[in-house]
């Protein structure tokens, strides 16, 4: 049997102050994730460990369990992860910290709200009229695997909230619906990536090394910024068909 402390910071609604509550996990399987745990914490009645707070069931976003959705982003002993991601045993320390998103307005718990991506596609016009069949086109491939969720905005050090900035995961979506368009129509678009995405991102590449699909955005980000900002559009076109 393993075991592990988490400590979990927990808030009742917007607006309320914050707490941390302890609990003392065990488990058999060597391969528990967070989530495992956070299910049943999410299911049982276990805070009689707890006397300080009545219970009240853990509030948390999963769907997949597969890192496949992107729910259950959340910041785990101070980094960017997904709980579904997360090996317990993996983890060196006994105390496991676990918070919501920082950088996304608590909604209850561990559960934020991520609508400002949605948002921003919305405001930058991020979409197609037509159905965009994914070809296998290297960069409409690579914009595509992009799960939308945060990671990219928690560690950016140049996204803040009501900021111009729309981070990576709004780059993503730009990138795929600019690679689907022909030069002439995607003008207003190569607009909004610079004012949006280009004139905001410090380069840092924080992002490449939380995002939990692997999604390659230092290529995406050249190339993008080669059609948006360096008028290469046909370079860029050619050498994406080329792959
Ligand atoms: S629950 Fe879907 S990514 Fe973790």
């Amino acid at each position: 049997m393993y075991r592990k402390i988490l400590k979990i910071k927990r808030c009742e609604g917007a607006g309320k102050e914050s707490y941390y509550e302890k609990y003392e996990v065990s488990f058999e399987n060597p391969k528990e994730t967070l989530s495992g745990v956070l299910l049943k914490l999410s299911e049982e009645n276990i805070t009689e460990k707890d006397p300080e707070h009545e219970y009240r069931p853990l509030f948390w976003e999963h769907s997949c369990l597969q890192k496949k959705c992107g729910a259950c982003a959340m910041v785990i002993n101070g980094e960017p992860g997904m709980a579904c991601d997360t090996f317990l045993n993996d983890i060196e320390e006994d105390i496991i910290e676990v918070e919501p998103l920082r950088k996304f307005p608590v909604i209850k718990d561990l559960y934020v709200d991520r609508s400002f991506m949605t948002e921003s596609l919305k405001d930058l016009e991020v979409w197609l009229n037509e159905e965009a069949l994914n070809t296998g086109e290297k960069i409409v491939y690579e914009a595509s695997r992009c799960i939308q969720c945060g990671l990219c905005l928690e560690i950016c050090p140049n996204y803040c909230v009501d900021g111009i900035f729309r981070g990576m995961a709004a780059m993503t979506q730009l990138s795929f619906v600019m690679a689907k368009m022909k030069k002439e129509e995607g003008k207003e678009m190569r607009k909004n990536y610079r004012k949006y995405v280009y004139e905001g991102c410090g380069k840092s590449l924080a992002c490449r090394n939380v995002c939990p699909a692997g999604v390659d955005i230092e290529n995406l980000l050249v190339r993008s910024n080669a059609a948006a900002v360096w008028n290469r559009w046909n370079s860029y076109i050619e050498r994406n068909e080329e792959k």
